[in-house]
């Protein structure tokens, strides 16, 4: 399921292949550095860790081999683009993170990601669900037209500044517009 760098990305001027690979324990190290640069409150190493010692769970990386040196001063090579970390609690898998390095963003690569996840879950009727800050606009335009629909809140859920969660699903239901199929919806 994962890609031999079949497909390209045109970003900053440089093209760059794009391969979709289980996230193991040595890519840890350039998933730390995305992720300081992309949240406001970065998951430390042990919450890696502990996501990826899970049996059950599937956690991707998408990594980016440019084929000659970038316009960025970026050395030619393999370079982690982004990550997806899925756990599986009892029938349910949560999204617990997804990230795109800053560069990469606005290029489909967290669709990627999702598509990957839903293909290597290969159940037509898996449930997903995640939470996601009410003010990240951008996350949420995205698994909305990946078929999340809210389906309730988690007050004060970030303890950095007390914002609310939204908390999405994505479920047989959800894909045809109802919430019928998940478990205790609430007001949004
Ligand atoms: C949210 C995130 C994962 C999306 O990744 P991405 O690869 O850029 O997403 P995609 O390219 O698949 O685009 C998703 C949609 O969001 C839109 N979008 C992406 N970045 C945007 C931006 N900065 N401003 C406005 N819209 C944006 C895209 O246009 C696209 O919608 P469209 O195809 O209908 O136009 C990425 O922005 C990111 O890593 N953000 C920081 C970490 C984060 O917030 N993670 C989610 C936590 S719940």
């Amino acid at each position: 399921m994962s890609e031999p760098f079949p497909s390209q990305l045109h970003g900053d001027g440089a093209a760059a292949e794009i391969a979709i690979r289980p996230l193991v324990y040595p890519d840890l190290p350039e998933v730390l550095a995305i992720e300081r640069r992309v949240f406001p409150t970065p998951w430390s190493l042990a919450m890696f860790v502990l996501e990826l010692s899970k049996q059950t769970g599937v956690c991707l990386a998408a990594w980016e081999r440019a084929p000659r040196d970038g316009p960025d001063g970026a050395a030619a090579g393999e370079r982690l683009a982004a990550y997806l970390i899925c756990s599986r609690y009892d029938t349910v898998w949560h999204v617990m993170n997804i990230a795109v390095d800053l560069r990469r963003q606005r290029m489909g690569l967290a669709s990627r990601l999702l598509a990957e996840l839903y293909a290597r879950v290969g159940e037509e009727e898996a449930r997903f669900t995640l939470e996601v800050r009410r003010s990240n606009a951008v996350a949420i335009h995205l698994y909305e037209r990946e078929g999340f629909r809210a389906a309730g809140i988690r007050r004060r859920y970030y303890q950095d500044n007390g914002e609310d969660a939204l908390v999405m699903w994505r479920t047989p239901a959800t894909r045809r517009g109802s919430l019928s199929d998940v478990p205790n919806p609430g007001p949004v």
